[in-house]
């Protein structure tokens, strides 16, 4: 009997963070076989087109053979609406999935009978079940963030047994009791499960995505298998997860495609001119900013240190006032650039992060040592692992409190005073892991295929 062919569809999470690893997904499902239909939000598309050659970002994976047909739905809120309020997330929470729902519904009518749809969500998407339910399609989950913050917040009802959900905001006690999970200070837990923040919308979605996370009928994490086997191995007792990271980085995914919304500053003429290892390089992401205050302070911190650096800077009001003409050819302050470039560029030696699971996966992917100065989400657990855990990284300030002679004294020692070389040491495994897990025996790839297998045997 001939085997229908499975149709894979995916509508991305509006956040760069999400972006990336997703579009990378599609392609490697694509470069499986399948064929996979892309939906951007339309703001999110509006965005893209300022660095988009073509209209539609997948023309190259196309040109390479891949079969991924793009297209946009609304969200029905103005293109320049201001997405970070309450009344957005609501909707995204409870209504959006109407949405979702009637372009499926759509798709599929319109659609080969010869094709079996199914659907491939982030994670943090709230309405994969209706939607699949609805339809009768399977639930493929993808989560972009560590597997050890994925199982703290799968197993909230067991950390409310035990009195750490809504967790007391001040409280340091140790998490000991989650299969897997050797241990967590509470002070590490994602801010969103402390009580403070119970009554917030991240709160409410990450909540109802954990519900939803449990009817999944597979489970894809953006990470390595090596780095987090045991957390891995127990949720992998409960429902099937594939640890198929770092996926940005898989093998023969086309480069020519646009995965960032904003368009690249070229920083390489302006590093060439710099001692290998000699550059800090700066960022905190694409979504969360700090306040001005402590903005100022690391970037007195920096001027003090005499460190050169590469500092993306998404809101220039953000930055001291005189800080543009203090730094002479000592500094390179850009609106974006690309990433990976610039960390794998020999003369960047450090990466002052707020410990997104991307620049953590990036920092390590290129064996750059890291300072961590976590903003919120993932980040305070992210942070955890690439300083405790790993020990990769360093924090960039120890009691929470930032201040520039502090952030002075972690920058110098960092670039300059051996501490960077001790990281360094133990950067060398952790980056021999990410890359062995990519190769063609290696252990990602081999639970991507394993994936392709078991879903192509429940489509049948
Ligand atoms: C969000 C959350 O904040 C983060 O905690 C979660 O783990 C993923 O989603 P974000 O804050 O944007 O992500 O951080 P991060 O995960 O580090 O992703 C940023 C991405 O933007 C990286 O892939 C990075 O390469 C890219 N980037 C950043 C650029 O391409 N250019 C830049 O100038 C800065």
């Amino acid at each position: 009997m001939r085997q229908r062919r499975g149709h894979a569809i995916m509508v991305a999470f509006p956040f760069q963070g999400h972006i990336t690893p997703y579009m990378n997904l599609a392609m490697k499902l694509a470069s499986k076989g399948f064929l996979v239909t892309f939906v951007h939000l339309e703001f999110i598309h509006h965005k893209l087109l300022s660095s988009l050659s073509e209209p539609d970002p997948f023309t190259m994976a196309r040109k390479s053979g891949l079969d991924i047909r793009y297209t946009t739905i609304s969200d029905g809120f103005p293109i320049d609406h201001d997405r970070v309020d309450d009344k957005y997330w609501e909707f995204m929470l409870l209504n959006f999935w109407i949405r979702v729902d009637e372009f499926v519904g759509k798709l599929i009518r319109s659609s080969d009978p010869d094709l079996v749809p199914f659907l491939v969500t982030d994670t943090l998407f709230t309405w994969q079940t209706a939607v699949a339910e609805k339809h009768n399609l399977l639930k493929v989950s993808f989560w972009t963030e560590p597997a050890l913050v994925f199982s703290l917040a799968y197993h909230v009802q067991l950390l409310r047994e035990n009195g750490h959900f809504p967790c007391k905001d001040h409280v340091e006690e140790e998490i000991n009791y989650v299969d897997g999970v050797k241990s967590v200070n509470t002070k590490d837990l994602m801010p969103y499960l402390k009580e403070c923040r119970s009554r917030t919308l991240v709160h409410k979605v990450q909540m109802k995505a954990f519900d939803e996370v449990k009817k999944a009928d597979f489970i894809l994490h953006n990470t390595v298998y090596e780095l987090e086997s045991g957390i891995l191995s127990a949720l992998n007792k409960i429902q099937p997860n594939y640890a198929v990271g770092p996926i940005s980085f898989s093998r023969n995914l086309p480069a020519s495609v646009t995965r960032t919304l904003w368009s690249e500053s070229d920083c390489s003429v302006w590093l060439r001119s710099k001692p290998p290892g000699s550059v800090l390089y700066i960022s905190f992401g694409s979504s969360l900013q700090d306040s001005k205050q402590i903005v100022g302070e690391i970037a007195y911190g920096l001027l003090l240190s005499k460190v050169s650096f590469v500092w993306v800077v998404r809101e220039d009001a953000d930055l001291p006032s005189s800080f543009r003409d203090e730094i002479t050819e000592r500094g390179l302050v850009v609106p974006w650039c690309n990433q990976i470039k610039v960390l794998s560029d020999p003369a960047v030696g450090g990466f002052l992060t707020h410990c997104g699971w991307n620049s953590v996966l990036e920092s390590m992917w290129c064996g750059v040592p890291m300072i961590c100065h976590p903003l919120d989400y993932d980040q305070p657990t992210n942070r955890k692992l690439v300083v405790d855990d790993w020990k990769v990284g360093i924090n960039l300030c120890e009691g929470g409190c930032v201040e520039r002679e502090e952030v002075c004294e972690k920058m110098d020692g960092f670039m300059n005073g051996g501490v960077s070389e001790r990281l360094r040491k133990e950067m060398k495994k952790v980056r021999e892991k990410l890359h062995d897990a990519l190769e063609n025996d290696g252990s990602s790839e081999a639970n991507f295929e394993q994936f392709v297998k078991d879903l192509k045997a429940k489509l049948a």
